[in-house]
């Protein structure tokens, strides 16, 4: 990666730098973020996103959101963090790795209670900076893991960005195709655009570019013609939370590729950490969907695309069933046929 997604800069008293993906592929900024506020809106506007990511900017939110409380008792305290994981957890509901990564942080105040609240917030940095660490290693594992189910010579198409922007670097899917990649393997990607914020036009094909590995871009309606024409040979995708039973939600568009892709009999793959399941959850049908603004949809291109008061409706994901799944790449291994027992067996 040419670029650092996300990455906390100093001790306690430092900020958090992180590169402002809405400026991408035209430009490279940099923002620096101070603030807990500054931080929740870089995660709802999509300055940083992708679900990993997501995990790591809501730490450190909460790190910036408590390092100035001024509480001198452990409950006192205890109050600031659970209302600053709150807030937090407002910013974007449906990438379960910020939940999990808030409750993470929560359990590590708790268990160091005994205390000064100056130690405490240091630990809450420490945890933080180790969540970010283990990530690059699960993206690296999950690009090794994957990487098996490419063929040489592959034709592979994916959706959205579950690159190395959306991770603390390499990604999920696109780690896949860096390791296939990087092991001398020839493949060629196609990349759809992903109305309507378009992080597959912007992102993974910027990504794809910068690693050398030919690249596609297509509108999200091609993608059936495409796999009609025999280009495809398997379908990679990120994912945001996945349920007990395999049920995965991602990108919207994500349920639309895999029935058609399953029209085609082209493998279609999950590419997620294990911190992105959400064993709470019996099916997909509990998982909350994000509803974004409208103008999203009526305003592209620099301009009003559809007439003023045009009634939207504007899902931000979408879930799609175990049984379009033929596989989830985890850090701990790859899960065929994802159901209950089998990602019951793979997780514990
Ligand atoms: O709205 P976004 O850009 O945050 O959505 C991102 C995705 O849907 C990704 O595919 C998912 O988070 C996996 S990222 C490794």
């Amino acid at each position: 990666m040419p670029v650092s997604t996300i990455e906390w800069i100093g001790d306690l008293d430092g900020y958090v730098r992180l590169i402002d993906q809405t400026a991408l592929p035209t430009e490279v900024v940099y923002k620096e973020v101070r603030t807990c506020e500054e931080m929740w809106e870089a995660i709802r506007v999509l300055r940083v996103r992708g679900a990993p990511a997501l995990g790591i900017a809501g730490a450190l939110a909460l790190v910036l959101g408590v390092r100035s409380s001024t509480a001198d008792t452990w409950d006192e305290f205890r109050k600031d963090v659970e209302n600053t994981a709150a807030y937090v957890g407002t910013s974007r509901p449906t990438a379960v790795n910020l939940f999990w990564a808030l409750s993470r942080l929560k359990t590590v105040a708790e268990e160091h209670n005994n205390l000064p609240i100056p130690d405490i917030k240091e630990a809450l940095l420490d945890e933080s900076l180790r969540i970010i660490d283990e990530d690059r290693r699960v993206s690296h594992r999950i690009g090794e893991l994957g990487q098996e189910l490419i063929p040489d010579g592959a034709g592979v198409l994916t959706h959205c960005n579950a690159g190395g922007l959306a991770t603390a670097e390499y990604g999920t899917a696109l780690a896949a195709l860096f390791a296939a990649h990087e092991k001398g393997k020839t493949i060629r990607v196609f990349a759809d655009e992903t109305r309507p914020l378009l992080q597959g036009a912007r992102l993974t094909t910027w990504e794809l570019q910068q690693a050398g590995i030919p690249v596609t871009l297509i509108c999200d309606n091609m993608a059936a013609v495409v796999m009609a024409q025999g280009k495809v040979d398997c379908v990679i995708v990120g994912a945001d939370r996945i349920a007990a039973n395999g049920d995965t939600a991602n990108k919207i568009g994500t349920y639309g590729l895999a029935v058609v892709a399953q029209a085609h009999d082209v493998p279609f793959y999950v590419a997620a950490p294990v911190s992105t399941f959400d064993l709470t959850l019996e099916s997909g049908a509990e998982i909350p969907i994000e509803e974004r603004p409208d103008e999203e949809i009526t305003e592209g291109m620099g301009r009003r695309i559809a007439p003023e008061g045009t009634e939207v409706y504007n899902p931000a994901f979408d879930v799609t069933p175990a049984d379009l799944i033929a596989a989830i790449v985890t850090e701990r291994g790859i899960i065929r046929n994802p159901s209950k027992e089998s990602i019951l067996l793979a997780l514990s």
